[in-house]
């Protein structure tokens, strides 16, 4: 059985499918297309269907030469019992996620996708809707070394058994 991560955030148009998106390139790079599986969602309603933001593209276009695929959906509550792992980018995220969970029976599987950084001191995945170019590559950035650790976290805990 392969090993299925969800990414989840606001809209699922930016920093979700980033995170999604990267994840498969590392995953594809180290040969484990077969053994991890990757998903992305959103809290909110707002952007369903929709295909990643074009700030967002751009910025992993011109960052790591890839493009972002997928259409957004939002989180349920059958994605608990269908990931072993979930992804916040933010800490309303995450709460929210929980808030899903009435009776706290997945709240281990839940992370804040900063958890797993090395070389950045943020908490959270600035949400970049709102602002400039910049705050998309940075996103970009953020999530390439959270990817990083997660990947390794995962092949750590769970690829030896
Ligand atoms: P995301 O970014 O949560 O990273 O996909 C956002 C997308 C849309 C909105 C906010 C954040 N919005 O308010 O529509």
């Amino acid at each position: 059985m392969p090993y299925k991560l969800l990414f989840v955030c606001l809209g699922n148009i930016c920093r979700s499918p980033s995170a999604e998106n990267i994840m498969n390139y590392l995953i594809d790079q180290a040969g484990l297309s077969e053994s991890i599986i990757c998903d992305s969602a959103g809290t909110s309603s707002y952007h369903i269907g929709s295909p990643p933001d074009r700030r967002m593209s751009a910025a992993a276009q011109a960052k790591l030469g890839i493009k972002l695929l997928g259409r957004a959906r939002q989180l349920q509550t059958s994605d608990f019992q269908e990931f072993d792992l979930i992804l916040a980018m933010d800490r309303e995220n995450y709460d929210n996620i929980i808030a899903l969970d009435p009776t706290g029976q997945y709240h281990k599987q839940v992370y804040l996708m900063c958890e797993f950084c090395s070389r950045h001191n943020l908490k959270e995945v600035p949400d970049p809707y709102y602002g400039g170019q910049e705050g998309f590559n940075q996103v970009i950035d953020l999530l390439v070394d959270a990817c990083e650790g997660l990947l390794q976290y995962i092949t750590s805990q769970n690829l030896k058994n």
